[in-house]
């Protein structure tokens, strides 16, 4: 990774155009918090032309006690006064300065946030398959808010400008080559700054990947569902060596590049330094010659410097956000993002009830990225309150085919069919509404027992009398009634005072979430991995009457369920081998009866 750095040649134009994401930033930042930036401005605007004015005050009492020092103006000693107000106005600015930006950043991120989260949960499932996308989305969850640098720097550029203009002004109107002078010698570390930053952007785009290994190792290391897997197997100190391996590789890339600013910074740096001198020692020449005044000479020099100053630190600061403004590429992308999967406009009401039914017709599909067909012509219908059940192999597609139910993917070719219309003319939300899936690698929300089960419908979260009845209906009451808080208990031990869950423990909650759902198709895949043997018998019995009026899609491994379905689809190889109730597929003597026996026989 070290060599592949260097090769990263830096283009001019890339640096401008990431300009051009300022005026979406200062965008997100005024919706953010309109009312902070108007102060912040505000507070900037008068502590920017504080040191001039304070220069014409000091040039003022110099000049006085120069050539008045017999007979002082009356209102020598107000200028005293002007200037220690001038002083104190001076730190009560900064401090407002310091406490609009801790607002400002705090909204921004806020904001920022929950803008991040938003656009998230919108984006297709694909999209989080996806490694780049990944890459896209950690750098813009890190960019949200460390963006904020961004945006003092911003306030900064803004207040050094008018400083730099004000003390320009003062300079230009004594000698315009004076202050063209100050600019040359300050010009090469402006191009120094902005290169070496370019340079930072381009290491820390290639460092993501390895920051996002680096993330997962430290996540693996410290989590509970990893714990004990590594103290059993010994992992841990193979995951600590792998970490420092990267952290390093990574400490030493950045080291290379800051010696490599740090020498070309300081050389650019001197190089306004000497300008400065060399305009401040012509001022004292003038002032010797009897051309300047000693208080213009004060006020001059007092302006050189701090117009030098200012330039310096106007261009390191504009190069500063040139920097983070190509961060805020990957941001502007990530919300430019959008999901394909959506809703035609104008797209239709899914009925209820679903008299047709669903169908599948010639689906093919196959994962984005991959050209391995997953499902291959696959032709079957769901009839109006009948229960299917997906058999098959580790593999062979059965999760896939309720993705594409559930349109959480588009077909590849084929159609899905919502009472003979296809399921993309529908409504994506009311689609979902209707449809209840509890997936294999269901979500263990490590909150209340009501709420794992309330956000089987959202709007019901609180409504106890629902919940408790789609407890009962997956056997979770008899979960929820050994727990000290019953369904105001936390689950998990993520947080003090949560109980953990068995996993047929979780099963069942998980299932609650599905009953409290109350959607016409309900789509169960594994629901019974981890239960035992009465409770899955008993849960099945319960099922059948839950779902006597209802479509039903069940995947299961477990024969025992399966055989209860109206009809069982068999996948094999991404195709549907056979199909019929569980007698006649015994009969026929095909794949179906030879699993069956497999597993019959290991419990005779
Ligand atoms: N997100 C994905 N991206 C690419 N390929 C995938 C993805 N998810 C699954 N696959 C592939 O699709 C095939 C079918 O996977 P699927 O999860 O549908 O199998 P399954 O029948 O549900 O298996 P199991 O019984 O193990 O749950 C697998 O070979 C898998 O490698
Ligand atoms: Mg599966």
């Amino acid at each position: 990774m070290a060599e592949k750095s260097q090769q990263v040649n830096p283009k001019w134009r890339e640096r401008i155009k990431a300009l051009n994401n300022f005026r979406p930033l200062a965008k997100l930042v005024w919706e953010a918090a309109p009312g902070v930036v108007i102060a912040e401005l505000a507070v900037r605007t008068v502590a920017a032309l504080l040191p001039l004015a304070m220069l014409w005050v000091t040039k003022s009492i110099i000049d006085a006690i120069t050539y008045h020092r017999q007979a002082l103006p009356h209102y020598f000693w107000w200028l005293v006064i002007l200037e220690f107000g001038l002083a104190a106005l001076g730190t009560v600015l900064s401090r407002g300065i310091d406490f609009c930006d801790t607002v400002l950043a705090d909204k921004y991120a806020r904001f920022i946030s929950t803008k991040i989260m938003e656009h998230g949960s919108k984006l297709d499932l694909s999209s989080y398959e996806d490694p780049v996308f990944y890459d896209k989305m950690e750098r813009a969850r890190v960019q949200g808010t460390d963006r904020i640098v961004m945006i003092q720097a911003t306030g900064r550029l803004f207040q050094q400008f008018i400083t730099t203009v004000s003390l320009a002004a003062a300079i230009i109107e004594y000698s315009p080559l004076l202050f063209l002078g100050l600019i040359v010698c300050v010009i090469p570390a402006f191009l120094g700054e902005t290169h070496f930053a370019f340079l930072g952007y381009s290491l820390n785009f290639e460092q993501t990947p390895a920051k996002r290994e680096m993330e997962y190792l430290r996540i693996l290391g410290g989590s509970k569902e990893s714990a004990k897997e590594l103290k059993l197997f010994g992992l841990g100190p193979f995951f600590v060596r792998r970490y420092a391996q990267i952290s390093d590789a990574l400490h030493d890339q950045n080291v290379s590049l800051a010696k490599s600013k740090l020498l070309a910074g300081a050389l650019l740096t001197l190089l306004g330094t000497a300008g400065y001198y060399g305009t401040y020692a012509y001022v004292i020449y003038e002032t010797i010659l009897g051309a300047l005044s000693i208080g213009t000479l004060v006020m001059l020099a007092g302006a050189i410097s701090g117009a030098s100053t200012n330039i310096q630190q106007l261009f390191s600061t504009f190069s500063q956000i040139a920097d983070q403004a190509l961060f805020m590429a990957d941001l502007l992308d990530f919300f430019a993002m959008r999901p394909k999967v959506v809703s035609k406009p104008n797209a239709l009401c899914v009925p209820r009830p679903i008299s047709g039914g669903f169908e599948f017709r010639d689906v093919s599909f196959c994962y984005p990225g991959s050209s391995r067909l997953v499902l291959d012509n696959i032709n079957f219908r769901i009839r109006p309150s009948e229960r299917i059940a997906l058999v098959g192999e580790n593999g062979q597609g059965k999760t896939t085919i309720v993705k594409l139910l559930t349109r959480l993917y588009e077909v590849t070719s084929g159609q899905i069919l919502l009472n003979g219309v296809d399921i993309r003319e529908y409504d994506l939300e009311d689609l979902w509404r209707e449809i209840g899936v509890i997936f294999q690698d269901f979500v263990r929300y490590e909150m209340t027992a009501g709420r794992n089960i309330g956000f089987g419908r959202i709007e019901h979260c609180d409504d106890e009398v629902r919940i408790r009845a789609a407890a009962q209906k997956s056997f979770a009451e008899q979960v929820i009634r050994k727990l000290p808080r019953g369904l105001r208990q936390t689950l998990g031990v993520r947080f003090e005072g949560g109980v953990e869950l068995s996993g047929g423990e979780w099963q069942r909650i998980a299932l609650a979430r599905a009953y409290l759902r109350d959607a016409q198709l309900l789509i169960l895949d594994e629901p019974t991995a981890a239960l035992d043997a009465r409770s899955e018998h008993d849960l099945f019995q319960r099922f059948a009457d839950l779902t006597a009026q209802k479509m039903s899609v069940l995947i299961s491994h477990r024969f025992s369920t399966v055989r209860m379905a109206d009809r069982i689809l068999v996948l094999e190889d991404g195709r549907i081998a056979e199909q019929g109730p569980h007698d006649d597929l015994i009969r026929f003597g095909g794949r179906y009866a030879e699993m069956f026996e497999l597993q019959a026989a290991n419990y005779k």
